[in-house]
C-alpha cells in the first residue's frame, strides 16, 4: 500500500520515463494489452488495444510473453488468465477495477436461478454468459453445457443457442433483448429474470413459452443513452450517422442507425469516407480517441458518459506492477484455482471457435 502511494505522488514525466524503462528491460517477456476505453495516458503503453473479443483471442495466442499484463477490469483479466497458458501470469495495474455490469451475476443466485428453472420443467436451457461476467459464472455454464459470448459476436452465438434450446442469458438485459431481436425472436418469445424473485418473478408458463430469458442488469454507462439523445442530434445534425454499442437500451438501438462492438465501431468510422460525421453512443475516451485519430471525419459523442470503473487503471498502478515484475516479486496476480481455470476456459474457448466476425 505504502508502495502505490509513493507511485501515485510521483511528477507525470518521471511516472511515464520509468514506465518506459521497465516495459524495455522487461522485453518479450511482457505483453500489454488494453481495452479500448482506456484513457491514452494509459493506452500509449499498450501493445495491443482492442475490444473484449479482441482481447481474449490475443491472450489465448500469446506463446513467447510469460507476464500478460491487462489494462481493463477485471472480467477482462480473468478471461486472459483462463485463456493462456498455465506458465504465464496474469496481472492487472488495479484488482479493484470491476465491472458493475458483470456484478449483477452473483454465482449463488445463478445457481438458484438454474434449480428453479429445472424444477419448473420449462425445456431444455442453454446457458450463456456474456464475457462481462465473473469467471466464476462461465465455469457454471460451462458445467451445464453454455457459452460465451461478447457484443461482437452476441447474435450468433444467441442464434447458436436457440437452435440447442431455450437461451438462459446473463447478466446484461439490453444486449441479450437486442441480440433476441437481431435474431428474429418476437418480444413475447423473450422474458426477464429478476434474480431474487421467485421464477424471476415470472409466471411457469410464460417460462415455458419463452424462447430466451434474460437476466435483469444492465451497464450504468451505456443504459445512460436515452432515446432523446437520439433524437436531439436528429435535429441538431441531421446528417449524423448514429452508431451506439448493443449494451445501449434497445429503444436506443432500433433508433440509431447501426449498432457495433467498440472494435466494429472503429471499423465503420475508419471505412467511411471523408466528411462523414458520426454520434457514437459507447465509453466517452473511445469517442474522443476516434474524433483525433481521424481529423477528416467528425466523431462527437452521442452522450458524454464515462466507465469510473476503467478508469480505476492508471499510470502509477501500471508501473507499480512492471516494477513489481522487475524486481522479481510480481504484484496484482490474477489468481483462479484450477477447477475454475479448467471450466472457465471452456465457453470461452467454444465462443472463440465459432465464425461470429466479418
Ligand atoms: P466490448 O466487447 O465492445 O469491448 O465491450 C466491453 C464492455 O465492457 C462494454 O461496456
Ligand atoms: Fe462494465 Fe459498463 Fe464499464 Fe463496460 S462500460 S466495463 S460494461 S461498467
Amino acid at each position: 500500500m505504502q508502495l502505490v502511494k509513493e507511485y501515485a505522488h510521483l511528477k507525470e514525466e518521471d511516472l511515464l520515463g520509468r514506465i518506459h524503462r521497465a516495459k524495455e528491460e522487461l522485453g518479450d517477456s511482457l505483453i500489454i494489452l488494453g481495452h479500448h476505453y482506456q484513457r491514452n495516458e494509459v493506452i500509449q503503453f499498450a501493445d495491443f488495444c482492442g475490444d473484449s473479443l479482441d482481447l481474449a483471442r490475443r491472450a489465448a495466442e500469446q506463446k513467447k510473453a510469460r507476464h500478460i499484463v491487462v489494462c481493463g477490469v477485471r472480467f477482462m483479466a480473468e478471461t486472459a488468465a483462463v485463456v493462456c497458458g498455465e506458465e504465464q501470469v496474469v496481472l492487472t495495474p488495479n484488482l479493484k477495477a470491476g465491472c458493475p455490469l458483470a456484478d449483477f451475476a452473483q454465482l449463488d443466485d445463478v445457481k438458484q436461478a438454474w434449480e428453479e428453472l429445472q424444477e419448473a420443467d420449462v425445456g431444455s436451457l442453454v446457458p450463456v454468459a456474456y464475457v462481462n461476467s465473473a469467471v466464476v459464472i462461465k465455469a457454471f455454464c460451462a458445467q451445464n453445457g453454455g457459452i460465451s459470448c461478447t457484443s461482437a459476436n452476441a447474435k450468433v452465438i444467441v442464434g447458436w443457442g436457440l437452435k440447442q434450446g431455450k437461451v438462459f442469458f446473463m447478466p446484461d438485459e439490453n444486449l441479450g433483448i437486442n441480440a433476441a431481436r437481431e435474431c428474429g425472436l418476437s418480444q413475447d418469445k423473450v422474458v426477464l429474470w429478476e434474480p431474487g424473485k421467485t421464477l424471476g418473478g415470472n409466471e411457469i408458463e410464460e417460462l415455458r413459452r419463452a424462447e430466451m430469458i434474460v437476466w435483469r442488469g444492465h451497464c450504468y454507462v451505456h443504459s445512460s443513452f436515452a432515446f432523446a439523445d437520439v433524437e436531439r442530434v436528429r435535429v441538431k445534425d441531421p446528417k449524423a450517422k448514429v452508431i451506439v454499442h448493443p449494451e445501449c437500451p434497445p429503444a436506443v438501438v432500433e433508433a440509431a442507425d447501426g449498432s457495433a462492438s467498440t472494435s466494429q465501431i472503429l471499423r465503420i468510422v475508419e471505412e467511411a469516407p471523408p466528411g462523414t460525421s458520426f454520434a457514437v453512443g459507447t465509453e466517452v475516451n473511445v469517442v474522443e480517441r476516434l474524433n483525433s485519430e481521424y481529423p477528416d471525419k467528425e466523431v462527437f459523442p452521442l452522450k458524454r458518459s464515462v466507465c469510473e470503473d476503467m478508469a480505476k487503471i492508471d499510470p502509477p498502478g501500471l508501473l507499480h506492477i512492471l516494477e513489481s515484475l522487475v524486481a522479481g516479486t510480481p504484484v496484482n496476480v490474477v489468481h483462479l484455482s484450477p477447477e475454475v481455470r479448467k471450466w472457465g476456459a471452456l465457453p470461452i474457448s467454444r465462443m472463440l471457435y465459432v465464425k461470429a466476425r466479418r
